[in-house]
C-alpha cells in the first residue's frame, strides 16, 4: 500500500487559524472560490488580467490562447517581452535597486550578497560577453554548474539573448550530460571548475571535457568555466574561457532580446517511460506568468521576506523557485551551495536563523533525513535554534507522509505556519494541486485544492470522472500558461505520453490520486515506470538499459521498493551472461553495476538492493512481471497468478543491500 494511501486512511484535519493571510495571496476560501468560477466562466479575461497586471511585454499580446492546434496551445499570442526584464530591469525602478536578491551561502559557510542593480550588471555584463562571442537568440547552452551566484548569472544572461538554456544537474554523469549536449545540439556549454558540497570537492569541468571526448560534440563552440576552487585543469585555450575573464571590460547594460510569447525560454530533461530522457520545453511568458503567480498564491510573498528554496537549479524546482520567481516577485532569497547534513544536520536551522528566513521550502526526503538524526543526536534538534522568522513551510517532490508533515509542522514551524504540499511536475512549470494559505484547514498528506485556473480532475481509462474515494488518473482538462509545449525533438512522445486520445485531450500527469468528499487530492505515486528517489525522477527503464549495457548482464529489471528515507529506493534483478553469482562473487558484481551506474547515469541512480536470479518471470508474451518484483523486493506475500513461471525459486537466495 502506497504512503499515500495510508495516509488517506489515517487522514485528520490540522486547523489552519493561527495563520493570517498578511501578503499577496488569496486572502480567503470564499475569494478563492469566486476566482475558480471567475476563470470556469471568463477564461480569457481572467488569464488576460493576470499576463497584463503581472508581466512587462515590450509588445502586448492580441490573444490569450490559440487552441487551433491542440496540444500545441500558444499563450498570448503575437505577445513579446524578455523574461530577464521582468525579473532584474523592473526592480531598478520600482525600488528594489538595492534590495537584496541573492544571499548566497556557500558549502562552507561564507556568505555573499548580491543587491538586484549589481546582479542584472554581471548579467548584463556576461550576456555581452556571450554577444562579442557570437551567441544569439535560438542558440543553445548546456549549464552544468553549481548552486551559486554564478549560475544564476548564466541562465538569466541566455534569458537576456534568447539563447535556449538546459540545465544538467551536476550530478548526472558526463555519458548523462554527452547525451544532452546531443540532443538540444548545444553550442556553448558553462559549466565550472569544481562543485563543493559536503567538504568534498567534485570536478565538473573535467566531466564536460570527458562528454565532449565522446563523440559527436562538434557543435560546441566555446567551454566557459566559473573558477569554483581555483584548482589547475584541463584546458584547450582554442575552445575554453574563464567566466570572469569574458565579463571583464564588457558594458554594464546590456539590450535585452525581446522574444515571442512562445520562444523556448529553457529545456528540461526529466526521466519518462522509455529508456531515453525527454527534453521537456517551456515557453518564455507563460512560464514566467505561472511562476510568478504562483509564488504570489502558494507563499503569500511579502516585501519583506526572506525566501529559501533548497533545490537545486538541476531541477524544475530551481528553476521555478530559485531563478525565475523568487526574482519576479523582487523577494530576498537564499541560495545554499552545501547539503542538509553538512558539517552537520542542524545546518537548515542554522541557516534559517542566521538568514532570518521567512519561507522554507524543501522536499519530504531531506525532512525524513533530519528527522532521523535529530532522534539520534538532539543537539541537532530544530528546537535548539530560533525558527521565530518562519511563516510558510513548503514540501515539493515526492509524498509527504503525515507523521513526517507532523513533524514538520510542530517542530519547524512552531505549529504556526501552514505547510504547502505542493504537486506539481517538471512539464507543468508551476505548482498545481497545493493548500493555499487562506485554507480554513489542511490535512497532512493531501497536496489539497487546484490552484484557480486548474481543471484538476480525477478520470478512468475512458476519461470520465471518478466518484471521490476512488482511485484514477490524475489529469487537467484545460490548458494553464505554465505547462509543457513540446517534448524537444519528439512531438509524436509529447502527443502520445501527455495528451491520449482516449482522454479526451486532458494533459496526463502520470500519477494516480483520488479526491476526498472535500475535493482535496491524495497523490497516490507514479502509474508508470518512473520511480522517485529522494524526490528525484528516474526512468526504470533508463536504468535497465545502462544495466544490459554491462557487458556481463544479460537481462535487467528495475524497480521501486518503499524506503524510510529516500522514500523510493531502487532494486535491480539480474541476470548475469554467464553462471549466477553467489556470495563475495556477487558482493563484488554488484559494487561493479553500481559504479557503472554511477558512470552511466549518476550517483542517484545506483540501486540500492542487487538480486540475482537465473531468469526473470515474464509471461507468455514475454513482458516482465514487474508487479511479482515489486512485491519480491517489498518482501510482500504473493497473491498472484504465478503459474506461468518455471521456477518460483529464480530469485529465492541473494540479494544484495548497500
Ligand atoms: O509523482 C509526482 C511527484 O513528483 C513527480 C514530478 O516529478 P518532477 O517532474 O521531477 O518534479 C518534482 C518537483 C515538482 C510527480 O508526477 N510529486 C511532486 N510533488 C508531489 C509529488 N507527489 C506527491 N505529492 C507532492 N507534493
Amino acid at each position: 500500500m502506497s504512503n499515500a494511501i495510508q495516509s488517506f486512511l489515517t487522514e485528520n484535519k490540522v486547523l489552519n487559524t493561527n495563520y493570517n493571510v498578511s501578503g499577496e495571496s488569496i486572502s480567503s476560501y470564499e475569494s478563492y472560490k469566486k476566482l475558480c468560477l471567475e476563470v470556469e466562466n471568463n477564461f480569457d479575461e481572467f488569464w488576460s488580467g493576470y499576463a497584463t497586471d503581472l508581466l512587462s511585454w515590450s509588445k502586448i499580446f492580441t490573444k490569450v490562447l490559440d487552441d487551433s492546434n491542440k496540444p500545441h496551445y500558444k499563450w498570448f499570442v503575437d505577445g513579446s517581452m524578455n523574461v530577464t526584464v521582468n525579473c532584474l530591469d523592473i526592480h531598478l525602478t520600482n525600488g528594489n535597486a538595492n534590495k537584496i536578491a541573492i544571499i548566497f551561502e556557500s558549502d562552507d559557510g561564507e556568505v555573499l550578497k548580491i543587491t538586484y542593480k549589481d546582479l542584472l550588471k554581471r548579467v548584463c555584463k556576461f550576456a555581452n560577453g556571450l554577444k562579442n562571442l557570437g551567441y544569439k537568440i535560438g542558440d543553445k547552452c548546456i549549464i552544468y554548474m553549481p548552486m551559486s551566484i554564478e549560475v544564476i548569472v548564466a541562465m538569466h544572461a541566455c534569458a537576456r539573448l534568447g539563447i535556449i538554456h538546459s540545465v544538467v544537474f551536476g550530478g548526472f554523469s558526463s555519458k548523462s550530460l554527452h547525451e544532452r549536449i546531443l540532443d538540444i545540439g548545444a553550442s556553448l556549454i558553462i559549466t565550472s571548475d569544481y562543485q563543493k558540497r559536503g567538504g568534498k570537492k567534485i570536478p565538473l569541468k573535467a566531466a564536460v571535457d570527458a562528454a565532449i571526448i565522446s563523440g559527436n560534440c562538434e557543435s560546441i563552440k566555446n567551454v566557459i568555466v566559473y573558477k569554483r576552487a581555483g584548482d589547475d585543469i584541463n584546458w584547450l585555450s582554442s575552445r575554453d574561457l574563464w567566466m570572469d575573464d569574458l565579463e571583464k571590460n564588457q558594458l554594464d547594460y546590456c539590450e535585452p532580446v525581446f522574444v515571442n510569447s512562445e520562444h523556448p525560454l529553457f529545456v528540461l530533461y526529466t526521466s519518462g517511460s522509455t529508456g531515453k530522457p525527454k527534453g521537456i520545453q517551456h515557453s518564455s511568458a507563460g512560464y514566467l506568468l505561472w511562476a510568478k503567480m504562483t509564488m504570489r498564491w502558494t507563499f503569500d510573498i511579502r516585501g519583506d521576506d526572506v525566501f529559501w528554496c533548497t533545490a537545486d537549479v538541476g531541477w524544475i524546482t530551481g528553476h521555478t523557485y530559485i531563478a525565475y520567481g523568487p526574482l519576479s516577485m523582487g523577494l530576498t532569497q537564499v541560495i545554499f551551495e552545501g547539503i542538509p547534513t553538512y558539517p552537520n544536520s542542524a545546518r537548515f536551522w542554522k541557516m534559517i536563523e542566521r538568514h532570518k528566513v521567512s519561507i522554507f521550502y524543501t522536499a519530504p526526503t531531506a525532512i525524513r533525513s533530519l528527522i532521523k538524526s535529530s532522534d539520534n543526536d538532539r543537539s541537532v534538534h530544530p528546537d535548539n535554534f530560533d525558527l521565530s522568522s518562519l511563516r510558510i513551510l513548503g514540501s515539493v517532490g515526492e509524498p509527504i507522509s503525515p507523521d513526517t508533515w507532523r513533524w514538520y509542522y510542530k517542530n519547524v514551524g512552531n505549529e504556526n505556519c501552514p505547510i504547502a504540499d505542493t504537486w506539481w511536475q517538471t512539464e507543468t512549470g508551476g505548482h498545481m494541486i497545493t493548500p493555499l494559505p487562506c485554507l480554513n484547514y489542511l490535512k497532512p498528506g493531501s497536496c489539497s485544492l487546484p490552484l484557480p485556473g486548474i481543471c484538476a480532475a480525477v478520470v478512468d481509462e475512458s476519461g470520465e470522472d471518478v466518484p471521490n474515494s476512488t482511485g484514477g488518473f490524475l489529469v487537467i482538462k484545460k490548458p494553464w500558461p505554465g505547462m509543457i509545449r513540446n517534448i524537444w525533438g519528439n512531438t509524436d512522445r509529447f502527443i502520445t505520453s501527455y495528451f491520449p486520445e482516449e482522454l479526451h485531450g486532458y494533459y496526463l500527469a502520470g500519477d494516480g490520486a483520488q479526491r476526498d468528499n472535500d475535493g482535496y487530492f491524495w497523490i497516490m505515486g507514479r502509474i508508470d515506470d518512473v520511480l522517485n528517489v529522494s524526490g528525484h525522477r528516474l526512468g526504470t527503464m533508463e536504468i535497465e538499459s545502462a544495466l544490459v549495457s554491462h557487458s556481463k548482464v544479460s537481462e535487467a529489471a528495475v524497480i521501486g521498493r518503499s524506503d524510510d528515507t529516500t522514500g523510493e529506493a531502487v532494486v535491480a534483478f539480474i541476470v548475469m551472461k554467464g553462471e549466477r553469482p553467489y556470495n563475495d562473487e556477487a558482493i563484488n558484481i554488484a559494487k561493479e553495476l553500481r559504479n557503472w551506474i554511477a558512470c552511466e547515469i549518476g550517483p542517484i541512480a545506483k540501486p540500492k538492493d542487487i538480486i540475482f536470479g537465473d531468469s526473470l518471470p515474464k509471461t507468455r508474451s514475454g513482458k516482465i512481471m514487474r508487479r511479482l518484483l515489486r512485491a519480491i523486493a517489498n518482501g510482500e506475500n504473493i497473491n498472484q497468478d504465478t503459474s506461468t513461471i518455471e521456477n518460483m525459486s529464480i530469485f529465492d537466495n541473494f540479494s544484495i543491500t548497500f
